[in-house]
Protein backbone atom coordinates (compact mmCIF):
# COMPACT_ATOMS: atom_id res chain seq x y z
CA UNK A 1 0.00 0.00 0.00
CA UNK A 2 1.20 3.26 -1.00
CA UNK A 3 1.27 5.69 1.76
CA UNK A 4 3.24 9.01 2.84
CA UNK A 5 4.07 9.53 6.71
CA UNK A 6 4.79 13.27 7.61
CA UNK A 7 6.07 13.65 11.63
CA UNK A 8 3.63 10.92 13.30
CA UNK A 9 0.76 11.15 10.38
CA UNK A 10 0.19 9.25 7.00
CA UNK A 11 -1.40 10.54 3.91
CA UNK A 12 -2.68 8.11 1.73
CA UNK A 13 -4.59 8.29 -2.13
CA UNK A 14 -7.73 6.74 -1.48
CA UNK A 15 -9.80 5.51 1.32
CA UNK A 16 -9.32 2.32 3.00
CA UNK A 17 -10.68 -0.65 4.90
CA UNK A 18 -11.05 -1.08 8.33
CA UNK A 19 -8.08 -4.02 7.96
CA UNK A 20 -6.05 -1.87 6.00
CA UNK A 21 -6.35 1.32 8.72
CA UNK A 22 -5.58 -1.22 11.09
CA UNK A 23 -2.66 -2.80 9.43
CA UNK A 24 -0.77 1.01 8.48
CA UNK A 25 -1.69 1.82 12.63
CA UNK A 26 0.16 -1.08 13.52
CA UNK A 27 3.03 -0.93 10.88
CA UNK A 28 3.68 3.08 11.57
CA UNK A 29 2.34 3.98 15.02
CA UNK A 30 0.76 7.30 13.66
CA UNK A 31 -1.74 8.61 15.50
CA UNK A 32 -3.46 9.83 12.61
CA UNK A 33 -4.75 9.03 8.99
CA UNK A 34 -6.13 11.20 6.10
CA UNK A 35 -6.54 10.94 2.50
CA UNK A 36 -5.24 12.94 0.52
CA UNK A 37 -8.28 15.09 -1.64
CA UNK A 38 -6.53 17.86 -3.96
CA UNK A 39 -4.43 21.28 -3.48
CA UNK A 40 -5.87 23.93 -4.94
CA UNK A 41 -5.51 27.42 -5.40
CA UNK A 42 -2.55 30.20 -4.60
CA UNK A 43 -2.37 29.32 -1.51
CA UNK A 44 -1.66 25.46 -1.87
CA UNK A 45 -4.58 25.19 0.18
CA UNK A 46 -4.37 20.97 0.96
CA UNK A 47 -7.76 19.33 1.58
CA UNK A 48 -8.11 16.13 3.12
CA UNK A 49 -10.58 13.51 4.52
CA UNK A 50 -10.07 11.67 8.10
CA UNK A 51 -9.72 8.06 8.23
CA UNK A 52 -8.24 7.35 11.43
CA UNK A 53 -7.49 9.97 14.74
CA UNK A 54 -8.47 13.28 14.87
CA UNK A 55 -5.60 15.65 14.91
CA UNK A 56 -3.93 17.32 11.96
CA UNK A 57 -0.90 18.71 13.12
CA UNK A 58 2.47 17.22 13.51
CA UNK A 59 6.49 17.78 13.41
CA UNK A 60 8.05 16.26 10.64
CA UNK A 61 11.63 15.90 11.05
CA UNK A 62 13.90 16.00 8.08
CA UNK A 63 17.41 16.78 7.57
CA UNK A 64 17.79 17.42 11.36
CA UNK A 65 15.49 20.16 10.73
CA UNK A 66 11.73 19.98 12.30
CA UNK A 67 8.83 21.50 10.51
CA UNK A 68 5.91 21.74 11.89
CA UNK A 69 2.70 21.73 9.97
CA UNK A 70 -1.30 21.10 10.10
CA UNK A 71 -1.47 18.53 7.43
CA UNK A 72 -5.04 19.32 6.82
CA UNK A 73 -4.30 22.85 5.56
CA UNK A 74 -0.82 23.04 4.42
CA UNK A 75 1.06 20.77 1.81
CA UNK A 76 4.13 18.67 2.32
CA UNK A 77 5.91 17.63 -0.98
CA UNK A 78 7.86 14.32 -0.27
CA UNK A 79 8.76 14.52 -3.83
CA UNK A 80 11.08 17.56 -3.01
CA UNK A 81 12.89 15.99 -0.40
CA UNK A 82 16.27 15.80 -2.65
CA UNK A 83 15.50 19.52 -3.79
CA UNK A 84 15.34 20.76 0.48
CA UNK A 85 19.02 18.95 1.10
CA UNK A 86 20.65 20.36 -2.09
CA UNK A 87 19.10 23.77 -1.10
CA UNK A 88 20.14 23.43 2.93
CA UNK A 89 24.28 23.11 1.29
CA UNK A 90 24.24 25.74 -1.12
CA UNK A 91 24.62 29.23 0.19
CA UNK A 92 27.29 30.51 2.84
CA UNK A 93 27.24 32.82 5.70
CA UNK A 94 28.11 36.02 3.73
CA UNK A 95 25.50 36.06 1.24
CA UNK A 96 21.89 37.57 1.58
CA UNK A 97 19.22 35.46 0.22
CA UNK A 98 15.26 36.41 -0.77
CA UNK A 99 13.13 33.10 -0.41
CA UNK A 100 9.50 34.12 -2.56
CA UNK A 101 7.09 31.37 -1.89
CA UNK A 102 8.72 30.29 1.47
CA UNK A 103 5.90 27.95 3.10
CA UNK A 104 6.35 26.76 6.10
CA UNK A 105 9.99 27.45 5.82
CA UNK A 106 10.42 24.16 3.38
CA UNK A 107 13.93 25.92 1.58
CA UNK A 108 14.38 28.65 4.22
CA UNK A 109 15.03 26.51 7.14
CA UNK A 110 17.17 23.74 5.96
CA UNK A 111 19.13 26.68 4.21
CA UNK A 112 19.39 28.88 7.37
CA UNK A 113 20.49 25.91 9.35
CA UNK A 114 23.14 24.56 7.20
CA UNK A 115 24.72 27.17 5.08
CA UNK A 116 23.79 30.09 7.63
CA UNK A 117 22.91 32.64 4.62
CA UNK A 118 20.43 35.65 5.85
CA UNK A 119 17.54 34.81 4.66
CA UNK A 120 14.06 37.07 3.90
CA UNK A 121 11.28 34.67 3.68
CA UNK A 122 8.21 35.68 2.09
CA UNK A 123 4.88 34.22 2.67
CA UNK A 124 1.58 35.33 1.97
CA UNK A 125 -0.89 33.19 3.10
CA UNK A 126 -1.28 33.53 6.84
CA UNK A 127 -1.64 30.24 8.31
CA UNK A 128 1.63 29.04 6.30
CA UNK A 129 3.38 32.20 7.89
CA UNK A 130 2.47 31.27 11.14
CA UNK A 131 3.72 27.89 10.88
CA UNK A 132 6.94 29.28 9.16
CA UNK A 133 7.45 31.53 12.23
CA UNK A 134 6.89 28.59 14.83
CA UNK A 135 9.92 27.08 12.67
CA UNK A 136 11.99 29.58 12.88
CA UNK A 137 11.77 29.06 16.74
CA UNK A 138 11.51 25.85 16.47
CA UNK A 139 15.03 25.23 14.87
CA UNK A 140 16.32 28.18 16.89
CA UNK A 141 17.20 30.03 14.11
CA UNK A 142 18.22 33.86 14.37
CA UNK A 143 18.89 34.71 10.26
CA UNK A 144 15.38 34.51 8.67
CA UNK A 145 13.51 37.33 8.68
CA UNK A 146 9.36 36.33 8.01
CA UNK A 147 7.29 38.59 6.10
CA UNK A 148 3.61 38.09 5.34
CA UNK A 149 3.21 39.13 2.34
CA UNK A 150 2.48 38.41 -1.53
CA UNK A 151 5.96 38.57 -2.67
CA UNK A 152 5.14 41.23 -5.26
CA UNK A 153 4.44 44.05 -2.44
CA UNK A 154 7.60 43.47 -1.08
CA UNK A 155 9.73 46.77 -1.62
CA UNK A 156 13.35 44.80 -1.05
CA UNK A 157 15.45 46.09 -3.94
CA UNK A 158 19.12 44.91 -5.21
CA UNK A 159 19.78 43.15 -1.91
CA UNK A 160 19.80 39.05 -2.92
CA UNK A 161 22.88 37.36 -4.02
CA UNK A 162 20.33 34.36 -4.37
CA UNK A 163 16.62 34.35 -4.93
CA UNK A 164 14.33 31.33 -4.58
CA UNK A 165 11.17 30.54 -6.57
CA UNK A 166 9.99 27.44 -5.01
CA UNK A 167 6.62 27.65 -6.73
CA UNK A 168 5.14 26.25 -9.92
CA UNK A 169 2.42 27.74 -11.57
CA UNK A 170 3.06 30.49 -13.88
CA UNK A 171 6.48 31.04 -11.84
CA UNK A 172 7.86 32.95 -14.94
CA UNK A 173 4.85 36.07 -14.20
CA UNK A 174 7.06 36.58 -10.88
CA UNK A 175 10.10 36.87 -12.89
CA UNK A 176 10.19 40.52 -12.68
CA UNK A 177 9.83 40.79 -9.05
CA UNK A 178 13.12 38.29 -8.33
CA UNK A 179 14.76 40.44 -10.68
CA UNK A 180 14.32 43.77 -8.53
CA UNK A 181 15.54 41.83 -5.52
CA UNK A 182 18.98 40.40 -6.92
CA UNK A 183 21.84 41.91 -6.73
CA UNK A 184 24.00 43.61 -9.50
CA UNK A 185 25.00 39.40 -10.04
CA UNK A 186 23.24 36.56 -8.47
CA UNK A 187 21.45 33.52 -8.48
CA UNK A 188 18.13 32.16 -9.32
CA UNK A 189 16.36 29.04 -8.90
CA UNK A 190 13.54 29.30 -11.05
CA UNK A 191 11.21 26.42 -10.88
CA UNK A 192 8.57 25.63 -13.57
CA UNK A 193 6.45 22.11 -14.20
CA UNK A 194 7.69 21.86 -17.97
CA UNK A 195 6.67 19.03 -20.50
CA UNK A 196 9.62 16.83 -21.17
CA UNK A 197 10.29 17.79 -25.06
CA UNK A 198 10.68 21.56 -24.37
CA UNK A 199 12.34 21.03 -21.34
CA UNK A 200 15.65 22.29 -22.17
CA UNK A 201 14.07 25.51 -24.58
CA UNK A 202 11.20 27.01 -22.57
CA UNK A 203 12.47 27.78 -19.01
CA UNK A 204 16.07 29.26 -20.30
CA UNK A 205 13.58 31.26 -22.85
CA UNK A 206 11.33 32.60 -20.58
CA UNK A 207 14.46 33.60 -18.03
CA UNK A 208 16.65 35.01 -20.71
CA UNK A 209 13.31 36.83 -21.77
CA UNK A 210 12.75 38.77 -18.10
CA UNK A 211 16.45 39.04 -17.40
CA UNK A 212 17.14 41.20 -21.15
CA UNK A 213 13.75 43.03 -20.03
CA UNK A 214 14.94 43.84 -16.10
CA UNK A 215 18.63 44.72 -17.51
CA UNK A 216 20.24 41.59 -16.89
CA UNK A 217 22.06 38.71 -18.80
CA UNK A 218 22.48 35.35 -18.36
CA UNK A 219 25.98 34.09 -17.64
CA UNK A 220 25.56 30.65 -16.83
CA UNK A 221 22.54 27.92 -15.78
CA UNK A 222 21.70 24.54 -14.81
CA UNK A 223 18.54 22.73 -15.24
CA UNK A 224 18.03 20.42 -12.43
CA UNK A 225 14.88 17.76 -12.72
CA UNK A 226 12.94 17.73 -9.33
CA UNK A 227 10.22 15.05 -9.61
CA UNK A 228 7.67 13.91 -12.59
CA UNK A 229 4.78 15.97 -12.25
CA UNK A 230 2.41 14.65 -14.16
CA UNK A 231 2.70 12.57 -17.23
CA UNK A 232 5.16 13.55 -19.73
CA UNK A 233 5.62 16.64 -17.45
CA UNK A 234 8.83 17.55 -15.33
CA UNK A 235 9.37 19.84 -12.47
CA UNK A 236 12.49 21.31 -12.71
CA UNK A 237 15.00 24.00 -11.23
CA UNK A 238 16.66 26.15 -13.27
CA UNK A 239 19.78 27.41 -11.55
CA UNK A 240 20.70 30.52 -13.55
CA UNK A 241 23.33 33.07 -12.77
CA UNK A 242 22.75 36.49 -13.94
CA UNK A 243 24.19 39.67 -14.29
CA UNK A 244 23.75 43.18 -14.58
CA UNK A 245 24.17 44.77 -18.14
C1 LIG B 1 3.63 25.38 -0.89
S1 LIG B 1 5.02 26.27 -1.35
C2 LIG B 1 5.74 25.27 -2.62
C3 LIG B 1 6.27 23.97 -2.15
C4 LIG B 1 7.65 23.94 -1.56
N1 LIG B 1 8.63 24.58 -2.41
C5 LIG B 1 8.08 22.52 -1.18
O1 LIG B 1 9.28 22.21 -1.19
O2 LIG B 1 7.25 21.71 -0.82
C6 LIG B 1 4.44 27.68 -2.17
C7 LIG B 1 4.02 28.78 -1.19
O3 LIG B 1 4.02 30.02 -1.90
C8 LIG B 1 3.00 30.84 -1.34
N2 LIG B 1 2.69 31.89 -2.32
C9 LIG B 1 2.03 31.78 -3.50
N3 LIG B 1 1.99 32.96 -4.13
C10 LIG B 1 2.67 33.84 -3.36
C11 LIG B 1 2.99 35.23 -3.49
N4 LIG B 1 2.61 35.94 -4.55
N5 LIG B 1 3.72 35.82 -2.50
C12 LIG B 1 4.12 35.12 -1.41
N6 LIG B 1 3.84 33.79 -1.23
C13 LIG B 1 3.12 33.16 -2.19
C14 LIG B 1 1.85 29.87 -1.07
O4 LIG B 1 0.98 30.37 -0.09
C15 LIG B 1 2.63 28.62 -0.62
O5 LIG B 1 2.73 28.57 0.80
Amino acid sequence: MKYQKVGDIVIVKRDLSQEEIKYLVEKTKCKTIVRYITISGDFRRQYVKILYGRETETIHKEHGCLFKLDVSKIMWSQGNIKERRRMAFISNKYETVVDMFSGIGYFSIPMAKYSKPFIYAIEKNPVAYKYLCENIELNKLKNISPILSDNRDVPLENIADRVLMGYVHKTHKFLDKAFSFLKDRGVIHYHETVPEKIINIRPIERLKFYAKKQGYKLIDYKINKIKKYAPGVWHVVVDALFERL
